[in-house]
C-alpha cells in the first residue's frame, strides 16, 4: 500500500511546483509598510499596483482610528460561537441592515471570509434536483460551491450570453424532468481582465427562462454604480439579482462578506449556510470597522472619484501608449504583453528593481501561452505622478522586451544555474 505523502513528495501541485524559483519574489512576497500607494520590497521603495484598497480605506485615519478603538473595547474574541448559538449581536445585525440597505436589497447576513461563504451560499441554494449554470472562467470560491452540488452543473462560455442561452436550454430540459428549479452564476467583474459579468444581458434571459441569479460582485462593490453599490447598480439591473454577494476584502479593505437578497430566502439561507453554523461568528473589530467603512462609502463619494480619477489616468495612458489593455470595464486594469515564461521573469525583475513598479503577473496556464499579463490595480490612494512613472516604466520594459533584452537576460541565468 502507498504512503498517503508519496505524491505530495513526487508532486508539489501545479503552482508549488515552481516554488524554488518563484517563491518570495513572485509568488508570497513580502511587501512592508503600511498598506498605500508606496511600500517596502526587499528593502526598495515601489509604487505597488497589486492591492485591492480600491478606495485607499486600508490606511485611512479614520479607519485606523475605529478599528483600533473597536479592538481596545473589544479584543480579538468578542463575540465568542457561532451566530446561532452565543455569537450574535445587535451590531451584527445593524451592520446587516445597513448594507441591505446600501445594496438595496430587503435584507443581508454577514459572512467570515467571502471564500467560505459563497460555498455555503450556493450549497444552501440548490439541491440535487436543481441545476447550476455558471460562467467557466468563474472564482475558485464559486467552483468550489459547484463542487460540493449533487446534481447537474452546465458552465457556459466565458461571458457568452449566447452559450448561457443555450446552456439554459440544456438545463430547462433537464429540470423539467428531475422536478428542479435552475441556479446561474456569474461575477459581477471577473477579476483578472476586470471586464464585468453581462449582467443586464442575462437578466433579460429571464423573460424567456426560468431562474435565479446569483452574483459575485467582489470587485464590483464599492467600484461600481452611481452609489458604489456594484455591477447590478451600474447596468441598472440590481432588482434581478436575485442573491447579491460581495467581500470586505477588496473596497472595504477588511475580512469578512456578506449576501443579501429578499427577507425570505435570507431569513432561509441564516439558517442553512453551514459554513457560518459551525464556524465562529464575524469578529466585533471586523462588524464596528466595517460599519465604519460603509459610512464612509455613502458618505464620502469623492473616495470613489478619486480611484476613477487614477483608473481612467492609468487606462487612458496605457492605450496612447500602445498597449494592450483587453477589455476591461473596472478598475482592474491587465496589460497584455506578449514573451516566454523566463521573459516574464526578467522582465518583471526589471520592472521591480529598477524601475519601483510592483505589479502582479500572470502567466500560462492561467493565460495563453507566450502571453504574459500584467495585473494592476489603481487605487484612490495612487497619484497621477505614481501614474505616470508607471507609464513611462512600462514603456521602457516594452522596448528591452521587443528588442530581445530579457530574453538574453533569462537565457544568462539559465545558463549560470546549468539549465
Ligand atoms: C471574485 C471573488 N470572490 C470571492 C472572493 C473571496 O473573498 P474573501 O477574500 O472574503 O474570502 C474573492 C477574493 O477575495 C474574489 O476575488
Amino acid at each position: 500500500m502507498k504512503d498517503l505523502f508519496e505524491k505530495i513528495y513526487k508532486d508539489k501541485g501545479p503552482l508549488g511546483k515552481w516554488a524554488s524559483q518563484a517563491e518570495g519574489y513572485f509568488v508570497f512576497p513580502k511587501l512592508e509598510g503600511q498598506i498605500s500607494n508606496r511600500m517596502k520590497f526587499q528593502g526598495k521603495d515601489v509604487i505597488t499596483w497589486s492591492i485591492n484598497d480600491y478606495l485607499g480605506l486600508a490606511n485611512h485615519p479614520e479607519v485606523r482610528k475605529v478599528d483600533a478603538e473597536a479592538g481596545a473595547a473589544y479584543g480579538s474574541a468578542y463575540p465568542m460561537g457561532a451566530r446561532m448559538m452565543s455569537g450574535h449581536t445587535a451590531l451584527h445585525e445593524q451592520l446587516q441592515e445597513e448594507l441591505a440597505a446600501f445594496v438595496n436589497k430587503e435584507a443581508a447576513y454577514l459572512l467570515n471570509f467571502g471564500y467560505q461563504g459563497m460555498v455555503s451560499t450556493i450549497d444552501a441554494l440548490v439541491g440535487k434536483d436543481d441545476i447550476i449554470v455558471y460562467d467557466v472562467d468563474a472564482h475558485a470560491c464559486i467552483i468550489d460551491g459547484v463542487r460540493l452540488h449533487m446534481g447537474k452543473r452546465f458552465t457556459y462560455k466565458h461571458n457568452d450570453v449566447e452559450s448561457l442561452e443555450k446552456n439554459l436550454e440544456r438545463a430547462t430540459k433537464m429540470a423539467e424532468q428531475t422536478g428542479g428549479g435552475i441556479l446561474v452564476i456569474s461575477e459581477g467583474v471577473f477579476g483578472m481582465r476586470g471586464e464585468q459579468g453581462r449582467l443586464k444581458e442575462i437578466a433579460a434571459l429571464k423573460k424567456k427562462f426560468n431562474f435565479r441569479f446569483l452574483v459575485d460582485d467582489a470587485h464590483g462593490f464599492g467600484t461600481l454604480g452611481k452609489t458604489g453599490a456594484g455591477a447590478g447598480e451600474e447596468q441598472g439591473v440590481q432588482d434581478d439579482i436575485d442573491v447579491y454577494f460581495a467581500t470586505f476584502a477588496k473596497s472595504m479593505a477588511a475580512t469578512g462578506a456578506f449576501i443579501a437578497a429578499d427577507k425570505e430566502i435570507i431569513d432561509y439561507l441564516k439558517y442553512n449556510l453551514r459554513s457560518q453554523m459551525f464556524a465562529k461568528s464575524l469578529q466585533m473589530q471586523l462588524v464596528v470597522g466595517a460599519l465604519k467603512r460603509l459610512d464612509m462609502l455613502r458618505s464620502m463619494p469623492e473616495l470613489k472619484n478619486n480611484l476613477w480619477t487614477i483608473v481612467n489616468a492609468l487606462q487612458s495612458g496605457l492605450k496612447e501608449r500602445g498597449f494592450d489593455i483587453g477589455t476591461t470595464q473596472s478598475c482592474v486594469t491587465p496589460v497584455f504583453l506578449n514573451g516566454s515564461i523566463p521573459e516574464a521573469m526578467a522582465l518583471v525583475r526589471d520592472l521591480r528593481e529598477n524601475y519601483g513598479i510592483f505589479c502582479s503577473i500572470v502567466v500560462y496556464p492561467v493565460v495563453p501561452k507566450g502571453i504574459i499579463l500584467l495585473r494592476m490595480i489603481p487605487t484612490a490612494t495612487h497619484t497621477l505622478e505614481d501614474v505616470e512613472v508607471t507609464l513611462n516604466a512600462f514603456s521602457a520594459i516594452r522596448s528591452r522586451l521587443e528588442n530581445g533584452t530579457y530574453k538574453r537576460l533569462s537565457a544568462a541565468v539559465a545558463a549560470a544555474m546549468g539549465e
